[in-house]
């Protein structure tokens, strides 16, 4: 009997949502949440090599979180560098391509030089590409593709007729996603239904499936269920079938 054909989505991306509540709700800190919370990171990621999802992106820390308590920032900063140091090797074995997007600039010199480090040692895997948004936004993405035309136009004023007449696929190529696919579909765990400022230009078209799941319960069960619920749906971006 001819097994049934499973539709899996090319880039799986999540806005992971809920540790601080989940915590709360054990009577414990919040930066307890966020370490159960990289379990999770860990479960999703192995799920997504299983099933044949190729992008796995992780919406990690906004440029508006930067405004939190300081000691959170910085333990939320602590467990990305932990977390790289632990999961290396396994990243590794399963062939995990490792890569982190975001406003860089804002990062300390030793988390951007492990990151860089990271990203490089994992830079010819090819099962999975992982990818973690660290100090990003879609609204500063968008400029930053701007500001960067701008300075080319400065520089370059005899380019302006073929710089005028740049198309959407040119302008994406300007965007920190311009090696990776847009995301098929987006996850938000822990009940809220918004964007929160998450890629804003490269979500057109994606399927979205928000979960009252907080992120530290988030696990492959939950990540299957969410594949299955994307098979079903019917992808027509704009036009009639
Ligand atoms: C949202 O929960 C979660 C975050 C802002 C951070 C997510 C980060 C991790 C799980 C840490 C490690 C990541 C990697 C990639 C190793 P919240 O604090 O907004 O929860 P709340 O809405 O309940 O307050």
């Amino acid at each position: 009997m001819e097994e049934d054909k499973k539709i899996i989505p090319r880039h799986v991306s999540i806005i992971m949502d809920g540790n601080g509540r989940w915590a709360c709700e054990r009577g414990k800190e919040r930066v307890f949440g966020h370490a159960a919370g990289v379990e999770s990171v860990r479960a999703c990621t192995e799920a997504a090599v299983e099933e044949g999802v190729k992008y796995l992106s992780l919406f990690a820390f906004s440029e508006e979180n930067w405004g939190r308590p300081e000691d959170e920032v910085h333990t939320l900063m602590e467990l990305m560098v932990k977390a790289m140091k632990e999961e290396l090797p396994t990243l590794m074995k399963n062939d995990v391509r490792f890569v982190v997007l975001g406003n860089r600039g804002r990062l300390s010199d030793s988390l951007n030089a492990m990151i860089d480090d990271c990203m490089q040692t994992t830079a010819s895997n090819g099962r999975l590409t992982l990818v973690v948004f660290l100090s990003y936004s879609g609204k500063w993405d968008i400029l930053q593709a701007a500001k960067g035309l701008l300075e080319e136009l400065a520089g370059h004023p005899e380019r302006k007729e073929e710089l005028l007449g740049m198309d959407i696929m040119e302008f994406g190529k300007r965007l920190v996603t311009a090696d990776i696919p847009d995301p098929d579909l987006i996850i938000r765990t822990s009940g809220e239904c918004r964007l929160s400022n998450y890629m804003l230009w490269q979500a057109a078209y994606s399927e979205f499936i928000f979960t009252d799941v907080l992120w530290p319960d988030f696990r492959k069960p939950e990540f299957r269920a969410a594949l299955a619920e994307y098979a079903k749906r019917d992808r027509r971006y704009g036009k009639v079938k």
